[in-house]
């Protein structure tokens, strides 16, 4: 899908399918007040007569209207207009990608960004345009046999703007709309595929391939042999019970000059978590395989910042591996040395993240990176703290942590700040190590990341616990791309103030 911006307040340009605002009790938006003039008052009659009252999210479809340049208009309903916000924009631009993506339409332009949105600039509202309807194309890499959907005819989506100037704005909007879409699509396929597919190589080579696609972008998939060098021994205790070789991924991304202090994002790519010997329980232990969704945002985040050649550098670390119970697998009781120094108690095999993380955090040190982010499907206790709406947000850097709410407000993908320090760590006490790898059930998210802070000590850190998140269960099960939009709108933003 291309999209483009233009200057058209009057609905005169011709298109397959004109995408036009109305709120409630017939007060039209803007551009369905000039349809409803080319149409002898058509729109203004479709609500006197009750066929459409303007609710947030209903959408109607004028096939051929006598009078105007379009061939379809798409009315979509904006609700009361004192009551139109950011929210109610995002469920309208939902609805009409789902009713335009039904057409047969090739073109369209959307007049939606029109109108006035709380606060929100022409730039934001362009850019969402891109992205929900990014995210309405998306169609799950399924293995199912039959005969597939035929593919969507939409080619290129239009906003019209008032001015040339707005047009330039919105077409900035645009492109980061598109290339979080692009992110959210990479993140979801890897997260979607099979755990016999997407596994630690399978991972590697996708960031191979990035480097490919992407001039600006270095990576390398360092094998066992390598991880072992490194002295991963944490990493290494978690990989050692599969038969799948593990992957410690390194990307590189240069957009501006060498000496300028990188991003890190660490993720965790556990491509199936079984548990280990602490083996989890039966129900829904297939989205486990969801439990690389980490690996797949940082990844996806990637592909975003070199599509928008931000100006920034960006390293990118991912801990791949399976976590499985085999003879050789890790037992609770097991102490390993990580690649920090510290030994670690193992006395659940299950919270496996953090010991993968922590080496992984400490490999980041070599970028020398003016912040690092670990973005993990951590904690289930993270889903019981915050439910499904918002990821958990923890850092030794108050600005940091300040600056990830912020892009979560504006990329409505949330986060919200929960606690760490020395009393989560008193929890993590060991008889025979200098930390254990659990620390009882009561704050299970905090004393997770609460653990990994012993290992990021005087960087600036912070976590994202995606756990609730990074994708959905029941009938709708699928991988979110959260937090794609969050990560991408931080990075613009430190792209810009830099
Ligand atoms: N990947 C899981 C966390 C998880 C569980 C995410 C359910 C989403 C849904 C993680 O590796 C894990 O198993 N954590 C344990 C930690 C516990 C043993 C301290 C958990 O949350 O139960
Ligand atoms: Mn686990
Ligand atoms: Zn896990």
């Amino acid at each position: 899908m291309e999209f483009k911006a233009i200057v058209d307040v009057k609905a005169h340009d011709a298109t397959d399918c004109a995408i036009v605002g109305t709120y409630e009790n017939g007060d039209l938006g803007v551009a369905a007040r000039h349809i409803d003039a080319q149409t002898a008052g058509a729109i203004e009659k479709l609500h006197a007569n009750g066929d459409f009252s303007g609710k947030v999210g209903d959408t109607l479809l004028l096939p051929m209207p006598a009078g105007t340049a379009a061939s379809r208009v798409l009315l979509v309903g904006l609700g009361s207009r004192t009551g139109f916000g950011r929210k109610q924009y995002r469920k309208a631009l939902q609805s009409a990608a789902t009713a335009l993506g039904k057409t047969g339409a090739v073109d369209a332009i959307i007049y939606l960004p029109l109108e006035e949105v709380g606060d929100l600039d022409i730039l934001y509202r362009a850019r969402m345009v891109a992205e929900l309807f990014c995210v309405q194309a998306y169609k799950v890499p399924d293995l199912k046999t039959g005969t597939k959907p035929k593919t969507p005819k939409l080619k290129t989506v239009s906003v019209a703007t008032d001015n040339a100037r707005s047009s330039k704005a919105a077409a900035d909007g645009l492109a980061i709309g598109e290339a979080i879409g692009s992110g959210i699509a990479f993140a979801r396929d890897l997260g979607n595929l099979p755990p016999n597919v997407c596994t630690p190589t399978y991972l590697g080579n996708s960031a191979l391939q990035l480097a490919k696609e992407w001039p600006s972008i270095k990576a390398k998939a360092l094998d066992a042999a390598a991880i072992k060098a490194l002295k991963m021994g944490a990493f290494l205790a978690v990989t050692q019970g599969s038969d799948q070789p593990p992957r410690l991924i390194v990307c590189e991304y240069r957009g501006t000059r060498k000496n300028v202090a990188p991003i890190c994002l660490v993720g965790k790519g556990i491509t199936f978590d079984s548990g280990g010997i602490s083996l989890k329980d039966p129900p829904a232990m297939d989205e486990m395989k969801f439990d690389m969704s980490g690996a797949g945002t940082v990844l996806g985040v990637l592909r975003a910042v070199a599509e928008l050649k931000l100006p920034i550098n960006l390293v990118v670390i991912v801990a791949a591996c399976e976590n499985m119970p085999s003879g050789g697998a890790i037992k609770p009781a097991d102490i390993v040395t990580t690649m920090s120094g510290q030994t670690v108690e193992i006395l659940n095999t299950d919270a496996e993240g953090r010991l993968v993380l922590c080496d992984a955090i400490t490999y980041s040190r070599r970028f020398k990176p003016a912040a690092v982010i670990d973005v993990a499907t951590l904690t289930g206790a993270c889903i019981i703290a915050l439910g499904n709406h918002f990821s958990g947000l923890m850092s030794n850097d108050e600005s940091l942590a300040g600056e990830l709410s912020a892009a979560g407000a504006r990329a409505d993908d949330r986060a919200w700040a929960l606690p760490i320090g020395e009393e989560y760590v008193d929890q993590l006490k060991s008889n025979f190590a200098d930390i254990a790898n659990v620390g009882g059930r009561e704050g299970g998210a905090c004393t997770a990341a609460s653990f990994l802070s012993k290992f990021a000590k005087d960087l600036s850190w912070a976590h994202l616990d995606i756990a609730g998140t990074a994708w959905l269960g029941g009938s709708q099960k699928g991988s979110t791309g959260r937090p794609v939009p969050l990560l991408v709108d931080f990075l613009v933003k430190r792209a810009g103030s830099k």
